[in-house]
């Protein structure tokens, strides 16, 4: 029997798993910091109560997003300055391009990020 397209988004739901990452008291309001879980470099960032995670690879040539500075939602990036808006991953300046973003859920003061 062949796999139709839903059987198959199915399996991919059911391989993505929310891996902790962080205690929420790690990060305070307006801050970020990089977390590595499975050969992936993330980019984790609070803003007021809510936690954001990006790609920690900016779009202009690979810089650490998670060791920028965040004011309000957006993230500058430490290299040469590009802003991006944590919430969404997108680049200010053109907000098509955006840097990957993943899923972010609160677990018993954890935080989970979903890793596909
Ligand atoms: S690497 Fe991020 S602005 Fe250049």
């Amino acid at each position: 029997m062949e796999n139709t397209k839903s059987d198959k988004k199915e399996t991919n739901q059911n391989l993505a798993k929310f891996v902790r990452v962080a205690e929420k008291s790690d990060l305070t309001d307006g801050s970020g910091k990089v977390v590595n879980v499975d050969g992936r470099s993330i980019a984790l960032f609070r803003v007021k109560d809510e936690y954001f995670a990006l790609a920690n690879v900016c779009l202009h040539r690979g810089g650490p997003l998670g060791e920028g500075s965040l004011n309000g939602s957006t993230i500058t990036c430490p290299w040469h300055g590009w802003r991006f808006d944590v919430r969404t991953g997108s680049f200010t300046v053109i907000p098509t391009l955006k840097v990957p973003t993943y899923k972010v859920k609160e677990q018993n003061g954890s935080v989970m990020v979903e890793i596909p």
